[in-house]
């Protein structure tokens, strides 16, 4: 897995269909399926059709019907995409995903053949109060729980600390190899399934991805801040995911 790693552009809620034009002109460039592309789901029809993956920032946990405003699985798997993310802390603050939502997500996203991302960290207070082991083991067995090994093959987990996101400041590498190998443990020991994918996520940049692409055990990086600057996010895949 190490050498096999994934570069995940979450680009939120930014851009303009004009700057999308430009941003396309020049990531069209890339020629690998390891480099997921997260747009807002308004412009995923533009970002299809080329050589990188494509994914969608959420899902509803509804099947289908009258729910405005939302998208479905069925809707996403149909486009093509990937995968979804679920459970960023964005989500969980602001469009209040509680666990039981985001184990609904992941059950439509796992009926509809999309693979998931699975956002999991814990906030600065509760890594204050030394709660992070707990938190973790909270968001991953209260949504996990319950899965076929088969169904979590589809499962990557992102290990984004909600104090790194955004905010320029990174744990250490010695701290997020910790926090992947207590992730792995839990879900061996808990769910019985081996080597489950850990991505590492927040504030990662051109300047930390060399150091962050050391720690062990990681298979690859959500990128949000700097996937909007292609210069940055280039030098991002330069470092992490070699052909
Ligand atoms: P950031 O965001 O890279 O801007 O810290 C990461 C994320 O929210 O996935």
């Amino acid at each position: 897995m190490e050498n096999k790693k994934i570069v995940v552009a979450n680009l939120k809620m930014n851009q303009t269909y004009e700057e999308i034009k430009d941003y396309i002109e020049k990531i069209k460039t890339i020629h690998t399926k390891r480099v997921v592309f997260c747009p807002s789901a308004l412009y995923i029809p533009y970002f299809l059709g080329y050589d990188y993956g494509v994914g969608i920032q959420q899902i509803s946990e509804q099947v289908s019907g009258a729910y405005t405003g939302q998208i479905s699985s069925s809707q996403a798997a149909s486009m093509g995409l990937v995968l979804t993310l679920v459970g960023h802390s964005e989500c969980r603050t602001y469009l209040h995903d509680t666990n039981t939502v985001i184990q609904n997500k992941i059950r439509q996203a796992l009926d509809h053949k999309l693979n998931v991302i699975l956002c999991v960290g814990e906030t600065k207070e509760q890594r204050d109060m030394l709660k992070t082991d707990q938190v973790l083991t909270r968001q991953l067995l209260s949504v996990l729980q319950g899965l076929s090994q088969e169904q979590l093959n589809h499962i990557y987990i992102a290990y984004e600390p909600v104090w790194a996101i955004g905010t320029n400041k990174i744990p250490t590498n010695r701290d997020i190899e910790d926090t992947i190998k207590f992730i792995k443990h839990i879900v061996e020991s808990k769910l019985s399934f081996t080597d489950i994918p850990v991505l590492y996520g927040g504030s990662i940049n051109a300047k930390n991805i060399g150091k962050l692409n050391q720690v062990k055990g990681c298979s690859g990086f959500l990128v949000g801040g700097s996937s909007l600057k292609l210069q940055e996010l280039f030098k991002i895949i330069e470092v992490a995911v070699k052909e």
